[in-house]
């Protein structure tokens, strides 16, 4: 079958993989070399021209690699992929591949800790201004945008509170000016939202959290709707800085991605349960769930996206010493960054994830220091709920 007619959970099995299946073998090998060797120069010529896609190094390219970057494009709906050794590397080569000195990013105020760390005391050194926006309101967006503004970047569901960003309109308004945007699609994955078909240019991951669902993989990828750029970003960037995925860890994705669908639909079944457990609780203050039909976001999020992912984050009453309290007290949640995998975490973000960003300004972005995000796993829902009960006691 054409891989265009699949549907998602059929891609995300069988999508890609010109010659990545050698003796017909069902899963492919994990080509676990550093070069390939030539017939003789011809071939070196048409390698190295382009003219052949056949492999040289495999830095820039290698049988595993290729195969994970074609599966990506298809469930993202892009015209190619490429793969990073980290989402980090992923985010901070995409954003040099399109700004330039004496430009300007325009950010969403909450964002991954260290992508927000790369915007705001990183890229200046190059020259480079990261402006951070409430993109909720596209009126800030606006007034902040010049001739200079080359990028728009943000997260939709956002870590760790989850704004969710309108994703056509932003698009529309960067289209008629001629900015690139670029959106992190770690929280929602495919599964549940396709960026690219709703106008923007770029898509990057962590790959690192549902994509690999297992915990054992640090990984990112970008993907992108133009073939050229597609192509400038693997051999003008990713090759040259240099953060090349290892084949071991696009395996290991590749094997995570044939449940993607199954698994967000179970995470996201745990994450529903969770929010509505959650709602109205006395311990609590605030229930952050796109999900929830009284969410600020919950409508936008239903408009462009299939789900509403699996993050959940509150506030409990009392607090960062109540706060400590209920992490302190887990018995079957672990205390850890990360998320997307089969086990639940939890954390602070202020003091983890989001730990470098300046807490004044953290507090201004409406994420207190008792804020706690849960990353729901596969576990089963009542076992979640009875933890939730006990260490909600603590608080
Ligand atoms: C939304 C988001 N983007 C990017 C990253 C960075 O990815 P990595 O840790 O794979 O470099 C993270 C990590 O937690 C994240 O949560």
């Amino acid at each position: 079958m054409d891989s265009g007619r699949m549907r998602f959970d059929t891609r995300a099995i069988h999508a890609g993989g010109k010659g990545a299946h050698p003796e017909h073998a069902l899963n492919p090998p994990i080509f676990m070399t550093s070069t390939f060797s030539f017939d003789n120069t011809d071939k070196v010529d048409a390698v190295m021209s382009f003219e052949s896609d056949d492999y040289v190094y495999t830095r820039g390219n290698n049988p595993t690699l290729r195969l994970f970057e074609e599966r990506m494009a298809s469930l993202e709906g892009g015209a190619g992929a490429v793969a990073f050794a980290s989402g980090m590397a992923a985010i901070s080569s995409v954003l040099f591949s399109l700004l330039r000195p004496g430009d300007n990013v325009i950010a969403h105020r909450t964002l991954y800790g260290s992508t927000h760390g790369v915007l705001t005391k990183l890229l200046p050194d190059y020259g480079i201004q990261g402006r951070i926006a409430d993109l909720e309101k596209l009126d800030e967006l606006a007034s902040l945008t010049d001739e200079r503004t080359r990028v728009i970047y943000f997260e939709s569901p956002s870590n760790p509170n989850l704004s969710i960003i309108d994703i056509r309109c932003v698009c529309a308004f960067a289209k008629s000016r001629g900015i690139k945007v670029i959106i992190d699609n770690t929280f929602a994955t495919p599964y549940f939202q396709r960026p690219l078909e709703l106008g923007a240019d770029v898509v990057v991951h962590s790959a690192t959290k549902y994509l690999c669902g297992h915990g054992d993989v640090v990984a990112g990828v970008a993907v992108a709707k133009d073939p050229d750029y597609v192509n400038s970003l693997k051999f003008d960037y990713m090759c040259e800085f240099g953060g090349a995925l290892s084949p071991f860890n696009a395996w290991l994705l590749l094997r995570g991605m044939k449940t993607l669908g199954l698994r967000m639909r179970a995470h996201e079944a745990n994450a529903m349960a969770t929010a509505r457990h959650l709602q109205g609780h006395p311990k609590l203050s605030a229930v952050y769930y796109p999900g929830l039909n009284d969410f600020p976001g919950h409508a936008l999020a239903a408009s462009q996206m299939s789900g509403f992912g699996a993050i959940v984050s509150f506030e409990v009453k009392g607090g960062l010493e109540a706060a400590k309290r209920v992490v302190n007290g887990m018995r079957l949640f672990k205390l850890a960054v990360s998320l997307g995998d089969c086990e639940t975490l939890v954390q602070l973000p202020a003091a983890m994830t989001h730990r470098g960003y300046d807490h004044e300004r953290l507090r201004d972005f409406g994420l207190t220091e008792s804020m706690i995000r849960i990353s729901l796993g596969l576990e089963d829902v009542e076992d979640i709920l009875e933890e939730l009960d006990y260490i909600l006691a603590k608080a």
